[in-house]
């Protein structure tokens, strides 16, 4: 009998020592396992007489009973303090004050580019895009420019390694074609084309860097084709716009003859604020011009019949005039203490 109290005693302490309900499942194996001690006295009965077998097992069953309620202490022991350990790793402090968030705000270009969409899209010019690695023959061949023009030297323009088909775009213009191409795919078989009215935002790309000039920048192109375009709708749609974008009646717009491959006649436009830090300054914030016969060619468009004007201008000059920013590097380069200050 001794040696049966002891048995529970050193269970007891065998449990007692598991650190974790693997170990314990290990020493519970050793006591009441298929050849744990208890078990082999079990099996050992049945040498006994009758007499001595019903004390002797009775004696094992009372230390059975007792060693497998010390196990169930001991499990249940393990899974709280298992409970506990995991509370305390996952603690939550719900009386912490809250982190806030910050709110974004838009780029000022993009708030202008948004501000341009708006402002054309009142008068029915629908906004498109165009890819930004384009086609030595959008970009050039189909804008009626010469195989030796200047701007398609390395100079000024990004080609792109053992490529010489595709390039970065210089400029918004190639759109125009690709929209052209798209409206008569759409409507060439019409008596009458409908109108085609668009503008195309987006990135463009030169070899050119200063503080005014940046290798990438912005330009929003407008088209407008149909049977009776005219300098003189360019003008009032061009002026209109201007006033509205920058809030002001009085501003002046000039239209400079200048020169472009893909419009005839061409112009640079001028504006000039009546008031404030750049007063009476003439600033170039445009090209445009009547689109160039050759061009609606290129377009699948019949030049006898359909005339329209084109124009391209660079919303980032328009952003650095709206809101008085003198480094257009600035916009390019993710400063948050510049950038917060358009929300
Ligand atoms: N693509 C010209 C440029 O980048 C601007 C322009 C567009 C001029 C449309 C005339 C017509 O300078």
């Amino acid at each position: 009998m001794d040696n049966l109290d002891q048995l529970i005693q050193q269970a007891e302490g065998e449990f007692a020592a598991a650190a974790d309900s693997a170990q314990l499942e290990q020493a519970k194996a050793r006591y009441l396992g298929k050849s744990g001690s208890l078990t082999e006295r079990l099996k050992g009965l049945g040498k006994l007489d009758p007499e001595a077998r019903r004390e002797a097992g009775a004696a094992i069953n009372r230390v059975k009973e007792s060693i497998e309620r010390a196990l169930e202490a001991r499990r249940q022991a393990l899974r709280e303090a298992a409970l506990l350990a995991q509370l305390a790793a996952e603690a939550l402090d719900v009386t912490l004050p809250g982190r806030g968030s910050a709110a974004g705000g838009l780029h000022p270009v993009s708030r202008t580019l948004e501000r341009i969409e708006r402002l054309f899209g009142s008068i029915g010019f629908v906004a498109v895009d165009g890819p930004e690695i384009e086609t030595d023959w959008h970009n050039f061949t189909a804008l009626n420019t010469p195989e030796n023009h200047p701007a398609r030297s390395m100079h000024d323009t990004f080609y792109l390694e053992g490529q010489d088909e595709v390039l970065l775009r210089t400029h918004t213009s190639p759109v125009q074609v690709r929209a052209m191409q798209a409206h008569v795919a759409r409507f060439g078989h019409l008596d009458s084309m409908p109108e085609l009215r668009i503008i195309a935002p987006g990135r463009v790309y030169r070899v050119d860097s200063d503080a005014t000039h940046s290798p990438m920048f912005h330009q929003v192109e407008g088209l407008w084709i149909g049977e009776k375009v005219s300098f003189a709708d360019l003008k009032g749609v061009i002026a209109d716009f201007l006033r509205k974008f920058f809030e002001s009646e009085d501003l002046q717009v000039r239209f400079r003859p200048s020169f472009f491959p893909f419009t005839e006649p061409s112009a640079e436009i001028d504006v000039a604020f009546m008031s404030g830090a750049l007063e009476g300054r003439w600033l170039e914030i445009a090209g445009c011009g009547m689109v160039h016969p050759n061009v609606l060619r290129f377009g699948g468009i019949d030049p006898e019949r359909y005339t329209g004007f084109a124009f391209g201008m660079g919303p980032d000059r328009l952003t650095m005039l709206r809101y008085g920013v003198t480094d257009l590097r600035l916009f390019f380069e993710g400063d948050l203490r510049f950038l917060g200050q358009f929300r």
